[in-house]
């Protein structure tokens, strides 16, 4: 009476295809979620991934936010915090505050009389009336530091717990609650606005860009509310799911002695002064390595909905007063609590560069757009990863950071890696998508080609076709290239040869000549599409030929002027011998391996060259601003 087996498998696969089906669905809808729901939890350690899960079901009956107080011994800032924190308006909301208060230190003196400011600090926290909710207190016994004052002020007890925390000298606005709950409506519980790469938000004014040695910040005034990824301590609402994986990450990394460095940044420069006494230089180096951004509101004339007086402390050796002004009353000039579409804010990294998120290009026609943006001289560089480890395209992007190129475009195959880089600002073309919307995936494969390198080909053949009816040049590189100057990767401005190939490298520049255009677009595509006649008619390697060799074979054939560089003058191999960072030229070189090397002797001597850019997380393990 048991149902047959075979039916089971009926079942199953008419499951398996409708999850197929709605993923693939969901994809062309919206990016990163889609691909990454079958995916394992996020490592404590190494990054993957954000959290893919959607956002928790709206209406939010469960919705809280607690306040957490962190005090110590300054009484007066205390006071001033929570009497500003009791003049808000909670909406009739239950609210409840936590205040820890760290125990003084035993180097700080005479003991009576630090007894005696504890005394005077808990007797006003006792006699503090607070009418939202609950009021907890929590004295320690020993001097905790602000670091595990923030760390452990709090554990989410579920995906609708949010917290607000306040160091003492803090004074908020009485609107602030207000703010704060249309935020989170409208970018946690309003599935059209919610993104996974938002952490929090913050109500201190934007101040400093971390990358550029802490420089003033300059914001237009167009937008109230924008993204950046640096943490706003004077005023930080806290996501629930972020701050647990922070949590996690924060434990991996201190029990395996990894130390928060990321060079380029003035919040490095804290961490090396200050060590273990601070906590952001943790938490902005988790934010990097995970690409997550927070909520900032810009509303002009120095205004904000806290602002800090910087008593004196761990942060200030004396005294500085506050640097914004509290934004008290409703505003005149903008609705505080009118909310954005996501899709309208912008996007900020710790250089404060705008970050373009989520160009994936799908679809031929769409190609156009990108290029528009990414092009520098009208060049674009190409960069195949098409076979190639993720870490080898994470170091190369990496090394472009450094060097400021920024005119290239990703392509590969779908993927998680893919999607996270363009998450992540890097535009990208999804090839198994790019060639379906031309309808280059029904085409004949040459006899005894791996479909890899015909995907990598007709990629190249079709990307190169949109980019030369825009009239721009073009470069075709592998990710197992690095270019220790990046000048190489510039537009060739002597027009002697229209086409530049290295031998054996899959390595070309195609100049938008007309010459060029006429022959890419009237025959190239199509005896590419052609398949085995063209393979045979150039007696090209199906198993070691690339799509640099093709195209320059072709060209050729038709009389356009191809230069052949011999790889042995331009490029060394550092997979099969190891390279002085001294020797002579090499700036000028491109360093490539093949894809079969292994990789621990290519990150050796990448390591050797100063040219391995990755930290243990396989993050950049720098930040580089350049002018913009
Ligand atoms: C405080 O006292 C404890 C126990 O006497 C000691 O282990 C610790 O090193 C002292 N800390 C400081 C900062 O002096
Ligand atoms: C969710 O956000 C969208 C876009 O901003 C908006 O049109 C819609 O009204 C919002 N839904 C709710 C329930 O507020
Ligand atoms: C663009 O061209 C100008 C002038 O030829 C040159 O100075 C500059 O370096 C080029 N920029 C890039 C990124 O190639």
């Amino acid at each position: 009476m048991a149902r047959s087996p075979q039916w089971h498998h009926l079942v199953l696969l008419l499951l398996l295809s409708l999850c197929v089906l709605l993923l693939y669905c969901h994809s062309n809808a919206s990016l990163p979620a889609s691909l990454a729901a079958s995916r394992n939890p996020i490592p404590d350690g190494p990054r993957l991934l954000p959290d893919p899960r959607p956002p928790p079901a709206a209406g939010a009956p469960n919705f809280a936010l607690l306040i957490k107080v962190l005090a110590f011994n300054r009484l007066d800032s205390l006071s001033r915090c929570l009497r500003s924190l009791a003049a808000a308006d909670y909406l009739s909301d239950t609210v409840h505050l936590h205040v820890y208060i760290d125990h003084f230190g035993n180097g700080s003196g005479d003991a009576g009389s630090s007894l005696d400011a504890a005394r005077r600090i808990l007797d006003f926290v006792d006699g503090f009336e607070w009418g939202f909710g609950e009021k907890r207190v929590h004295y320690r016994t020993a001097n905790a530091g602000l670091q595990a004052q923030w760390l452990e002020a709090w554990w989410p007890s579920s995906d609708d717990e949010f917290a607000f925390i306040v160091e003492d000298d803090l004074e908020v606005s009485p609107l602030f609650y207000k703010f704060v709950k249309s935020v989170i409506w409208n970018f946690y519980y309003n599935a059209t606005n919610f993104s996974p790469m938002i952490y929090g938000v913050t109500l201190q004014r934007p101040r400093f860009v971390p990358g550029k040695h802490g420089n003033k910040l300059q914001v237009d005034g167009r937008s109230q509310v924008f993204l950046y990824q640096l943490v706003g301590t004077w005023g930080q609402i806290l996501f629930p799911k972020h701050w647990k994986e922070f949590r996690r990450w924060y434990d991996y990394h201190k029990a395996k002695g990894i130390k928060p460095i990321l060079e380029g940044m003035v919040t490095t420069g804290w961490y090396r002064r200050l060590g273990e006494k601070i906590w952001t230089p943790w938490f902005i180096k988790f934010i990097h390595d995970r690409g997550y951004f927070n909520i900032y509101t810009n509303f002009l004339q120095e205004r904000a909905l806290s602002v800090s007086h910087r008593d004196t402390g761990v942060n200030y050796g004396k005294t500085a007063g506050p640097d914004s002004h509290l934004l008290n009353e409703v505003p005149h000039d903008f609705n505080l609590l009118k909310m954005q579409p996501l899709s309208n804010l912008k996007w900020y990294d710790f250089c404060f560069r705008e970050v373009l998120r989520g160009r994936v290009v799908r679809n031929f026609n769409d190609l156009g757009v990108v290029l528009d943006t990414v092009q520098i001289n009208e060049t674009i560089v190409f960069v195949s990863l098409f076979g190639l480890q993720e870490i080898i395209v994470r170091n190369m992007l990496c090394h472009f950071e450094r060097l400021n190129i920024r005119n290239y475009i990703l392509m590969g195959p779908t993927s998680n890696l893919l999607f996270d880089l363009a998450r992540r600002g890097h535009p990208v073309i999804d090839a198994d998508q790019f060639l379906d919307s031309v309808g280059a995936n029904k085409l004949k494969r040459p006899q005894n080609s791996s479909p890899e390198l015909i995907k990598n080909v007709m990629t190249s053949t079709y990307a190169i076709k949109k980019c030369l009816e825009l009239k721009y040049n073009a470069w075709v590189v592998d990710a197992n290239m690095l270019f220790p100057n990046g000048g190489m990767l510039q537009a060739l401005t002597d027009s002697t040869f229209d086409l530049y190939a290295v031998k054996s490298l899959a390595l070309i520049f195609v100049r938008s000549s007309s010459a060029v255009r006429k022959l890419w677009l009237d025959n190239f595509v199509h005896a590419i599409e052609a398949g085995d006649s063209l393979w045979d008619k150039l007696s090209i390697s199906r198993e070691n030929s690339n799509f640099a060799d093709i195209a320059a074979s072709f060209l050729e054939s038709k009389r356009v002027r191809v230069k052949r560089i011999d790889d042995r003058s331009l490029g060394v191999n550092i997979g099969t011998s190891s390279v002085e960072r001294a020797s002579p030229g090499l700036e000028n070189k491109v360093l490539y391996w093949s894809p079969d090397a292994a990789l621990d002797i290519i990150r050796k001597r990448l390591e050797e060259l100063k040219m391995w850019t990755l930290d243990g997380d396989d993050s950049c393990s720098a930040v580089v601003c350049h002018q913009s």
